[in-house]
C-alpha cells in the first residue's frame, strides 16, 4: 500500500545537504550568484524544488525519461510549492543527452544516476552535452561512490522512520564492471515492497570519470572528499577538494567539474 516514491525520498535523498553543497561550493569558486540549475535524472524533482525554495531568483529545469515519475513529482512536490516557486520550475520529459537548455549555471546529477551509461562513448556523449549547455563559468556537480564493498554481492538494511530500507547489490560482473542493484522496503507488519526500484549500471571509478570529464571539455574535475569525524571514525559530511582519499569499505564523494 505504501508509495514507493515517498519511501525513496525519505530513505535515499537529502536534498537540503545537496543544495547546501552546491551553494557553498559555487560561492567559493564564483563571484556571482548561481540562478539557473538543471537537475538531470531528476525522478520526482525533489532537488529542483529545494533549489527554487532557496531564493526568489532561482530557476530550475528537471529532466527525466520517465513520464510516470515526473507526473508524481508534479502532483506531490511541485504542487506543494508556492505559486511563485512553481513558475520557476520546469519539468522536461526526455533524455538528458538531448535536452536544449543553454546558459545553465549548475547541472546536477545525484545518487549516481549517470552510472547508467555503460560505456565511455555514452558517458562522453553525456558530459559533452552538459558542457555545451553550461554557461562559460558553469559547473557540473556529480556524486560518486565506491570502496572495496561496492562491487560485493550483499544486502544492506537500514532502519528508517516506520520502515526498513534495504539496498541490495545482487550481481557484479568484474569483466565489464556492470552490476544489478535493487531497493526493497520492509514494514513492521512483515509486508514488503520487493524490488521497488532496480538499477542496472556500471561501477565507474573516479579516475575513469575524471578522464572522461576532461576529454569532454571541462577545465577540471575535482574530487571533494569527506573529512573524518574523530569520535565515530565515520565521514563528517564536510567535503573538500582532495587528491588523496581513504581506502574505506564504502565511500561517497562529489565530483565538481568547471566548464
Ligand atoms: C536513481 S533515479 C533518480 C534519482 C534522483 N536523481 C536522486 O537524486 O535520488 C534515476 C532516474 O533516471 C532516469 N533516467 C534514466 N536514464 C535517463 C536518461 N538517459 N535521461 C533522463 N533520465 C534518465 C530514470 O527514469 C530514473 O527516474
Amino acid at each position: 500500500m505504501a508509495d514507493r516514491n515517498v519511501l525513496y525520498q525519505e530513505a535515499v535523498q537529502d536534498v537540503e545537504a545537496e543544495i547546501d553543497f552546491v551553494e557553498q561550493t559555487w560561492n567559493e569558486l564564483r563571484d556571482r550568484p548561481a540562478t539557473r540549475l538543471r537537475e538531470d535524472f531528476c525522478g520526482t524533482a525533489n532537488t529542483s524544488c529545494e533549489w527554487v525554495r532557496r531564493h526568489p531568483h532561482h530557476i530550475a529545469t528537471s529532466v527525466d525519461l520517465d513520464p510516470e515519475v515526473l507526473n508524481w513529482g508534479e502532483a506531490h512536490n511541485v504542487a506543494a510549492l508556492t505559486l511563485d516557486q512553481q513558475h520557476r520550475i520546469r519539468l522536461v520529459c526526455g533524455d538528458v543527452r538531448d535536452v536544449h537548455t543553454p546558459g545553465l549555471d549548475v547541472v546536477l546529477a545525484m545518487n549516481f544516476s549517470y552510472y547508467l551509461f555503460m560505456d565511455r562513448i555514452a558517458m562522453l556523449e553525456y558530459f559533452r552535452s552538459v558542457h555545451n549547455q553550461l554557461a562559460e563559468d558553469g559547473i557540473l556537480f556529480l556524486d560518486a561512490y565506491g570502496g572495496y564493498e561496492a562491487p560485493m554481492v550483499l544486502e544492506e538494511p537500514r532502519e528508517c522512520d516506520g520502515f526498513t530500507y534495504i539496498w541490495e547489490q545482487a550481481e557484479f560482473n568484474p569483466i565489464d564492471s556492470q552490476m544489478q542493484c535493487y531497493i526493497h522496503f520492509e514494514f513492521p507488519d512483515g509486508s514488503r515492497l520487493d524490488r521497488a526500484f532496480s538499477y542496472r549500471w556500471r561501477l565507474w571509478t573516479l579516475p575513469e570519470l575524471r578522464e572522461c570529464l576532461l576529454d569532454a571539455g571541462f577545465r577540471d574535475a575535482v574530487v571533494y572528499w569527506a573529512g573524518t569525524d574523530e569520535e565515530t571514525g565515520e565521514g563528517d559530511g564536510i567535503y573538500s577538494p582532495s587528491e588523496v582519499g581513504d581506502a574505506d569499505p564504502g565511500w561517497v564523494c562529489y565530483l565538481v567539474a568547471e566548464a
